[in-house]
C-alpha cells in the first residue's frame, strides 16, 4: 500500500518532457493528446522521485475547468492514487476560483465512472458518438466499442 504522505504533486515545468507514456494510458493516440496538451496545465505526481501519475486540466471558460487526462502508472493503479489525485485537483480548482470542474469518460468505463462519483462528481450530460467521431478506428474497452462520452461535474 502506498503512503499518501510520500506522494508529491507539482506542475510540469516549461521545457520538461511531456509524459506521453502516462498520458497515453488515458488517450488512444499522441495526436489526440497533442490537440489539447499545449493548452493544458499538466500536474504530475511523484513517488520516491519517480513520476507515477499525471493529470492535465484545461480552462473551458472563467467558471469551468476540465480534467482532460488523468492516469496512474499501471503498476501503481488500485492503490488509492487516482482518488487522491482527483481530490487534489478539486482542491486546486476551488482555490483558483472556478465554480465547476468537469470530467468526461466513456459510457462503459465502469471503474472511472465509479471513481469519479466516489470523488463527488455527478452525471451531467452525454456527448453522443464522441469516440466514433474522434478516432479513425473503433476503440474497444472491456469488449464494448466506445461510442458516447459521459460528462460528470462537481460544483466547487
Ligand atoms: N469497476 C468498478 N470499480 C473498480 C473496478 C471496476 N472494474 N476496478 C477497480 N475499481 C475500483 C477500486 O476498487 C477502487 O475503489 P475503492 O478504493 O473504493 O475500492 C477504485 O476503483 C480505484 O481507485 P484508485 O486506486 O484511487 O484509482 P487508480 O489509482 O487506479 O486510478 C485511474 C484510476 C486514473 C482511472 C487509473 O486506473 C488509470 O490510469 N487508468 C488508465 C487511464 C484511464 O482510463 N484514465 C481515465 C480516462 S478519462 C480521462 O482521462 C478524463
Amino acid at each position: 500500500m502506498i503512503n499518501q504522505k510520500d506522494l508529491k504533486i507539482r506542475i510540469l515545468k516549461p521545457g520538461e518532457n511531456i509524459p506521453y507514456s502516462l498520458l497515453l494510458l488515458a488517450d488512444e493516440t499522441r495526436e489526440g493528446i497533442n490537440a489539447y496538451i499545449h493548452d493544458s496545465t499538466i500536474f504530475v505526481v511523484e513517488h520516491q522521485d519517480e513520476m507515477i501519475a499525471v493529470c492535465a486540466t484545461v480552462m473551458k471558460d472563467e467558471e469551468v475547468m476540465e480534467i482532460i487526462n488523468i492516469a496512474v502508472r499501471e503498476d501503481y493503479q488500485n492503490n488509492g492514487i487516482g482518488y487522491w489525485l482527483l481530490l487534489e485537483i478539486i482542491k486546486k480548482a476551488r482555490e483558483q476560483g472556478y465554480s465547476e470542474l468537469i470530467i468526461g469518460t466513456a459510457d462503459c468505463a465502469e471503474k472511472q465512472l465509479y471513481l469519479y462519483q466516489k470523488a463527488g462528481f455527478r452525471f451531467s450530460r452525454v456527448i453522443k458518438d464522441f469516440y466514433i467521431r474522434k478516432y479513425p478506428m473503433p476503440i474497444f474497452e472491456n469488449g464494448i466499442q466506445l461510442k458516447d462520452m459521459v460528462i460528470l461535474s462537481i460544483t466547487l
